[in-house]
């Protein structure tokens, strides 16, 4: 029995859901996989900072919702933050899921670089250091023997890197096109059931698709991360999302949608990487499509992608229903997929 001690940061939706998916497989991957996998470190940015030598009780774990501290988890040990806890850490893995940071992916790219050259495996559910460090970060891990992984990054848990990585041998993406954002493809359904943008925005608000500042979203810019990573990863072409041409929502309205369902056809924010003259071009825009588009059914919060490829002309991938135990489970297969390999 090889036991995996997980320390974490970020204990906000995802990293609870993660906690509950690890209790919740807990005995499966004992039986599967001869792991015992244990948490033995979360931080978070308000709510402490605490390494549990012996690891955390999953089940208390699980609705935990108060501070990581010594009164809580009496023989654990407190940090200032982050850093000091994964530096103070005897972890074999590092999964971390604080906020993207769209301008420099910071704090994360430390906090995962930290961990690398503790000897840790990282992976992470965060677009920022995929778009501004993912070089600096697979070399690290290679210098260390270790792996970097971040299959949650795009299309929460659906397996977009990680197909092309391991089912894919020897292919070369051409382009590729979808719908990533959940919240704006949310809002243009409802706004096409009769509500106003700004009726669509608040329901998005209040099922927790939106955040209370929506303009990540709706700005174009959470979508635009994901075409920066995709096309640094897959297309070999670093990118930020301020290389993304991006047009949000904002300037579609309840004519628009009108006259787009008289002609039969619905708007999406569509997400591309197409080739023009050999230079990439990538874009996030408002498009109206017909129903010959593999996406005109996609609804809701669901999202998918199309990969065209020199041997593949299409392949798409439809993820519905999202949620942060979506996501969650986009770490937890990487974490398995680190040590299935390495066994
Ligand atoms: N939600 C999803 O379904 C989803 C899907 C795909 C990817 N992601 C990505 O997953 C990550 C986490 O998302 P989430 O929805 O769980 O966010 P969240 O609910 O806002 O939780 C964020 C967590 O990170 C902590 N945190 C904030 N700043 C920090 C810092 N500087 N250092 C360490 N911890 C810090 C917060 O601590 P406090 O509680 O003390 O503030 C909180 O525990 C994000 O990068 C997001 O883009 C999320």
């Amino acid at each position: 029995m090889e036991t995996v001690a997980i320390t974490m940061a970020g204990f906000g939706n995802v990293g609870k859901a993660f906690a509950r998916l690890v209790h919740h497989k807990h005995a499966e991957i004992m039986a599967a996989y001869g792991m015992n996998l244990k948490i033995i470190g979360i931080s978070t940015r308000s709510h402490g900072s605490l390494n549990l030598k012996n690891g955390f009780d999953l089940a208390t774990l699980s609705d935990f919702t108060g501070n990581f501290n010594e009164q809580n988890f009496p023989g654990g040990t407190s940090y200032r933050d982050t850093l000091e806890m994964i530096s103070n850490s005897q972890a074999d893995i590092f999964i971390e899921n604080s906020p993207v940071n769209y301008e420099n992916g910071q704090p994360a790219v430390s906090y995962i670089t930290r961990a690398l050259e503790k000897g840790m495996h990282a992976v992470t559910a965060n677009k920022g250091p995929i778009v501004h460090a993912y070089a600096h970060l697979q070399e690290l891990a290679s210098q260390h023997g270790k792996k970097f992984l971040f299959e949650s990054t795009v299309m929460d848990g659906a397996p977009v890197f990680s197909v092309v990585r391991e089912a894919l041998p020897v292919m070369h993406i051409e382009g590729f096109e979808g719908i990533l954002n959940s919240c704006t493809n949310l809002i243009l359904c409802r706004m096409e059931s009769g509500e106003s943008f700004e009726e669509a925005v608040y329901y998005a608000q209040s099922i927790g698709i939106a955040e209370t500042d929506p303009s990540g979203d709706i700005d174009g810019w959470d979508a635009a991360v994901k075409v920066a990573a995709l096309a640094t990863v897959l297309l070999g072409y670093p990118s930020t999302p301020q290389d993304v041409q991006r047009q949000g929502i904002r300037s579609i309205t309840q004519q628009d949608i009108h006259a787009a369902r008289q002609a039969g056809k619905r708007w999406k924010l569509v997400c591309q990487a197409e080739k023009k003259e050999d230079q990439w071009l990538l874009s996030v825009s408002p498009k109206m499509i017909d129903s010959s588009s593999p996406y005109f059914s996609v609804d809701g919060t669901s999202s998918y992608i199309l990969f065209r490829s020199d041997v593949l002309p299409g392949l798409g991938l439809l993820e519905s229903n999202p949620s942060p135990d979506t996501t969650a489970y986009g770490m937890l297969a990487d974490l398995l997929n680190i040590y299935r390999k390495a066994g």
